[in-house]
């Protein structure tokens, strides 16, 4: 059976000042009507062979993440909750350790909360096909067809073809977030992909794997998930053992190491909404390549992003630029240097 486990953690913090601590991007309908978590949850339910989603989150998100669920009828196999932020490893961990006291077979499905993916035929399409390598053993990864070299993602390198499903190879290499004259060579090279961020394994070949290559957080995160305890809906991960756990993400802690991951190329129409340029691609737009939200007056502006949350914002003569008002906050900065508004955060965060 397939458990899909959506991590629902990050703080996505180059969507500021709309994505704050409290309210993160996969909490919000940044894309469409519904929120990004939602849609995740959605987009894997109803699927033959596929149970209910687990959903990692952390603690003082757990109502928000129940009612959201809850709003559209999606009733979750659990929600596990992380007393504090340990990344994604410890988190993978935790859920496969859960899964595999209800089903020691358990297939894991990681579904980050906060991505898009357009064509879902196709999504199910190569998630069948990773079936087949996960049957083999293997640790699967989906791999998207580089457009620039994006220096915030993982890249793979493709090696030999796997004979157990068509078009899918063996990892030859999987380098996660390499600098950018690294990524520049990789994309010119042909053969990498990014690195989506969704995985599919086998909850006990996860935890063997971890246990190789990362047995300090195997091993805190097997005591977190002994001492948890059910409260209300919820399951809580032990916080001194979790507090105990080295962070560190599933990429540099594993699929840099394993020796048997494998990669379905996808062609999903998959986007991370990771910035607000990102976010842009995503949006329906004028015939002048706008996407506006609220109350916002554009004129002579090209291939902008404006959103308006409680005033009205007017912008005149400019493009490539990206413009957010709510309440409290401001952005403004053009859309070529969006990846930087993780300093503004960082910056705010020192003044505290
Ligand atoms: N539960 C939980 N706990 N979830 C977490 C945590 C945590 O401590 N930290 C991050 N997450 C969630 C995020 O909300 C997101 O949905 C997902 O895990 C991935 O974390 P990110 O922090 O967004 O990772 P990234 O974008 O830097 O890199 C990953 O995704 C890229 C594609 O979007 C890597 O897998 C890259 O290799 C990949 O290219
Ligand atoms: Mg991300």
């Amino acid at each position: 059976k397939i458990y899909p486990v959506i991590l629902s953690g990050g703080a996505g913090t180059r969507l500021w000042p709309l994505s704050r601590a409290v309210l993160p991007k996969q909490l919000l309908p940044l894309v469409a009507d519904k929120t990004m978590l939602q849609d995740t949850a959605l987009r894997v339910t109803n699927w033959p062979g596929l149970m209910a989603p687990l959903v990692v989150c952390g603690n003082d998100h757990r109502f928000m993440v129940a009612e959201q669920l809850r709003e559209v009828g999606i009733t979750p196999l659990g929600i596990l909750l992380e007393p504090v932020g340990r990344n994604t490893a410890p988190a993978v961990a935790a859920a496969a350790h859960h899964l595999q006291q209800i089903d020691p077979e358990a297939v894991m499905l990681v579904l980050p909360a906060d991505h898009v993916i357009e064509n879902v035929a196709a999504f199910r399409e190569a998630v069948e096909r990773a079936t087949r390598l996960v049957a083999a053993g293997k640790l699967a990864t989906f791999g998207i067809v580089p457009k620039t070299p994006e220096t915030g993602y993982g890249y793979i390198r493709r090696g030999e073809p796997v004979a157990e499903c068509g078009d899918c190879y063996n990892v030859a290499r999987f380098v996660e977030k390499p600098d950018a004259a690294t990524a520049e060579g990789f994309v010119a090279e042909g053969t990498y992909y990014w690195n989506s961020g969704m995985f599919m394994f086998g909850a006990a070949r996860y935890l063997q794997e971890l246990e190789e290559h990362a047995p300090a957080i195997a091993a805190a995160a097997d005591q977190a998930m002994h001492a948890a305890y059910r409260d209300l809906d919820f399951c809580r991960l032990d916080e001194t053992a979790f507090s105990a756990c080295p962070s560190d993400s599933i990429d540099y802690a594993v699929m840099e190491h394993t020796r048997d991951a494998a990669v379905v190329p996808a062609d999903i129409g998959w986007n991370d909404v990771g910035s607000w340029s990102a976010l842009w691609e995503t949006q329906p737009k004028d015939t002048n390549g706008n996407a506006q939200r609220g109350d916002v007056y554009l004129d002579g502006v090209k291939n902008s992003l404006v959103r308006a949350e409680s005033r009205i914002v007017a912008v005149v003569g400019l493009e490539d630029i990206v413009v957010v008002e709510t309440q409290d906050a401001v952005l403004v900065t053009s859309k070529s240097q969006v990846q930087r508004v993780k300093q503004v955060v960082e910056h705010l965060k020192s003044k505290e």
